[in-house]
């Protein structure tokens, strides 16, 4: 029988300020070029940062490739999330088991490492950009577009 459910995608880091925004903006982008009718949000497994928007180099990062994440703020993980996604993708393997350990008994999402969609890639994580360099972020924006664009065209299939 085909799934005939509305995708529903969680990007899932530690703060929600850096890679998933642009994680959420990456989808965003290649969904919209595949013309997929998708729900997209993206949090973080720590609460630090909720409510302000994302660091200023994942702004600049994503300002350089036309697109404007500065009305993004940053949430908290939920079990809540875990009923109203499809699938949650985390971006490295300490947001895969605190995800895990937060799964109730009635979610429905599949989890998954974000870099799993990425043939060859599979079991690696999108390194964590916040202690580095402006480099990093240029390095996490090649990461979570080869994964979006990916999961882009699996969702296509
Ligand atoms: P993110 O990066 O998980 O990609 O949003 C981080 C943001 C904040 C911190 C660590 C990583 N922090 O320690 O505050």
């Amino acid at each position: 029988m085909p799934d005939l459910e509305k995708p529903a995608i969680l990007f899932v880091c530690l703060g929600n300020i850096c890679r998933s925004p642009l994680a959420e903006a990456a989808f965003r982008k290649a969904a919209q070029q595949a013309g997929l009718a998708v729900e997209v949000d993206s949090a973080g497994t720590g609460d630090w940062h909720v409510g302000k928007p994302p660091d200023g180099r994942a702004q600049a990062t994503a300002a350089r490739y036309g697109i404007d994440i500065g009305g993004y703020r940053a949430r908290q993980l939920t079990e809540e999330d875990f009923r109203r996604f499809t699938h949650i993708f985390a971006l490295d393997h300490a947001n895969l088991s605190d995800i895990c350990a937060l799964a109730p008994g009635d979610g429905r999402a599949s989890v998954a490492l974000l870099l799993d969609m990425v043939p060859g890639r599979e079991g690696q994580a999108v390194a964590d950009p916040y202690f580095g360099d402006d480099e990093g972020f240029e390095v996490t924006w090649r990461d979570v577009t080869e994964a979006a664009e990916a999961l882009a065209a699996q969702l296509l299939q």
